[in-house]
């Protein structure tokens, strides 16, 4: 007989459902006016940059890189979790394969959070970090700085889109996004994944987090998205990709989920 363990009712919270937010407000009432304040920013934000996705959350990063950029990448204004994050990201890629010789894309790369351990790792001019907000790539520029990371020559790129037309074909040994498509709505997730197998070397792998719901797909103001894992690995196929599911990261102090994207294997 099959069995199945229940999901884990974390996985089943729909978070913008009203019962969801009046029971969160009762058991956390220190955040209630913060997320008013928020909610009244997006919702400004939202009705300057209708239609856009992008620049709506360009406008997001710019806000809260203006107030800590730590807290823009990380959604608290705490530079020991902003450390431990970025090590996590580093641990778990280094020890899943992540070699020196690596020419690695890092789509969302923030201001370096985990970024500048992968700059440090790898021989230099093999890092290539691109992100919709420049207020956050300015941040970036800083990090290498404070870590002296000048002579590894990383890019660091803005970009309008997920298009990634200005980079080579069957370049990049390991694409990486960590906490982006969480920030993201589908149809940028499909941009990305559309385009994601060109830049791809041979043999090579594009890791990405997600906030995983097993219940209703929803978001919260526009910014945290909640996908089925099934969407995502469909969504993958459906651009000739092979989906995995990183079981051993679900196990990390994290929250988030993380798949494996590659190129389906050739046929013998
Ligand atoms: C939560 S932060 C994480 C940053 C970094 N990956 C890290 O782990 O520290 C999300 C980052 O993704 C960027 N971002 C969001 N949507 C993006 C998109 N469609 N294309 C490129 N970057 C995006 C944001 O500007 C932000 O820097």
């Amino acid at each position: 007989m099959e069995n199945r363990t229940p999901p884990d009712p974390r996985l089943l919270r729909n978070r913008s459902r009203l019962g969801h937010k009046i029971r969160y407000a009762l058991t956390h009432p220190g955040r209630v006016v913060p997320h008013l304040r928020r909610a009244g920013r997006d919702g400004w934000l939202r009705l300057k940059h209708r239609g856009s996705h992008v620049a709506f959350y360009r406008a997001v990063m710019a806000s809260d890189t203006a107030r800590s950029p730590e807290a823009a990448v990380g959604g608290v204004p705490s530079h020991a979790r902003w450390l431990a994050i970025g090590q996590m990201q580093y641990d778990y890629l280094a020890g899943h394969g992540l070699r020196p010789e690596d020419r690695m894309l890092e789509i969302g790369c923030g201001n370096l959070r985990a970024g500048w351990r992968f700059i440090e790792h790898l021989e230099p001019g093999h890092y290539y970090g691109i992100d919709i907000s420049p207020d956050i790539l300015i941040e970036a520029k800083k990090t290498l700085v404070r870590y002296g990371l000048q002579r590894k020559v990383p890019y660091l790129t803005p970009v309008e889109n997920l298009k990634l037309d200005f980079l080579p074909d069957s370049w990049f040994t390991v694409v990486h996004a960590h906490s982006v498509f969480s920030h993201s709505p589908l149809h940028v997730i499909d941009e990305c994944l559309a385009h994601a197998g060109r830049v791809l070397a041979p043999g090579g792998f594009f890791d990405f987090t997600y906030d995983r719901t097993e219940g209703h797909e929803h978001h919260v103001l526009g910014e945290d998205f909640y996908y089925r894992t099934e969407t995502l690995v469909r969504l993958a196929e459906k651009h000739g990709l092979t989906a995995h599911v990183m079981d051993d990261w679900e196990r990390l102090p994290h929250g988030q989920s993380k798949l494996r994207l590659r190129h389906p294997a050739p046929t013998a």
